[in-house]
């Protein structure tokens, strides 16, 4: 899914937390956005995802200009991974992956799709755990499961090694980008760690609401050659 950020500003009151921000990111590419804190990195994560709106500009979704009614149907086409993990705890790991998919009818087999994408993650055979008895690392990877079941064109992660070590941070962060490259997503993570960033296709800097850097890592033709092996 390509994603472009056009003349995006949004407003506060007293505080511009982006300031006409212009961001083209190509289908398929990893994209780390980083900057310290208050920057407006989960301000863009936000807009993307369709969880907020732009006082002005626009955001586009495969050049398409997102509109407040397509809202709805475009967070189904999105995939969401926050620091904090947001696990149910009161449901198994195999529900908590369900879960965005129990109250709607789906296309898919939703059991199966759960079950294959414990497995993608390194879960085989904990679906009827509770999130209280895996580790932080497993609970994030419980978490990139839930977000990859409408199978997104898009996974959008927010911090997503911030409450991990660095070790397990590291497993997590190629966890995300082998799944990117296995089910063809694009891929867009806040983070403050410049590992993590230096993994990625893509470091863009944000600070005080505006792009201050941006650097590409993997050229743009190696980008879509790894994507025209994924799509014949
Ligand atoms: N709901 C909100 N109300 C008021 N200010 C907000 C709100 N959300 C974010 N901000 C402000 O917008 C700026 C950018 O925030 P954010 O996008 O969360 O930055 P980052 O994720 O880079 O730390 C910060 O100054 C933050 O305090
Ligand atoms: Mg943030």
């Amino acid at each position: 899914m390509g994603v472009a950020l056009r003349g995006v500003t949004r407003r506060y009151p007293g505080l511009t937390a982006l300031d006409e921000v212009d961001l083209e990111i190509e289908d398929g590419t990893a994209v780390a956005l980083t900057g310290p804190s208050g920057a407006g990195k989960s301000t863009v994560l936000h807009l993307v995802g369709g969880m907020d709106q732009p006082d002005s500009g626009t955001i586009e979704i495969d050049g398409e200009k997102l509109t407040a009614r397509q809202l709805d149907a475009h967070r189904r086409r999105i995939g969401f991974v926050f620091q904090r993990f947001h696990l149910l705890p009161a449901l198994t790991v195999l529900d908590n992956v369900l879960a965005p998919v129990l109250p709607r009818r789906v296309g898919f087999d939703r059991r199966a799709r759960a079950t294959e994408l414990l497995d993608a993650v390194g879960l085989t055979g904990r679906a009827d755990a509770l999130p209280s008895e895996l580790s932080g690392g497993q609970q994030q990877r419980v978490a990139v499961a839930r977000a990859l079941i409408n199978r997104p064109g898009l996974l959008l992660a927010d911090e997503p090694t911030g409450n991990l070590d660095s070790v397990i941070g590291r497993e997590i962060i190629d966890l995300l980008l082998s799944l990117r490259e296995r089910y063809g997503m694009t891929m867009l993570v806040a983070t403050h760690d410049s590992e993590v960033a230096a993994s990625c296709d893509r470091i863009v800097r944000l600070q005080d609401g505006r792009i201050i850097a941006d650097e590409r890592i993997t050229p743009a033709d190696d980008v879509l050659d790894r994507l025209g092996g994924l799509r014949p």
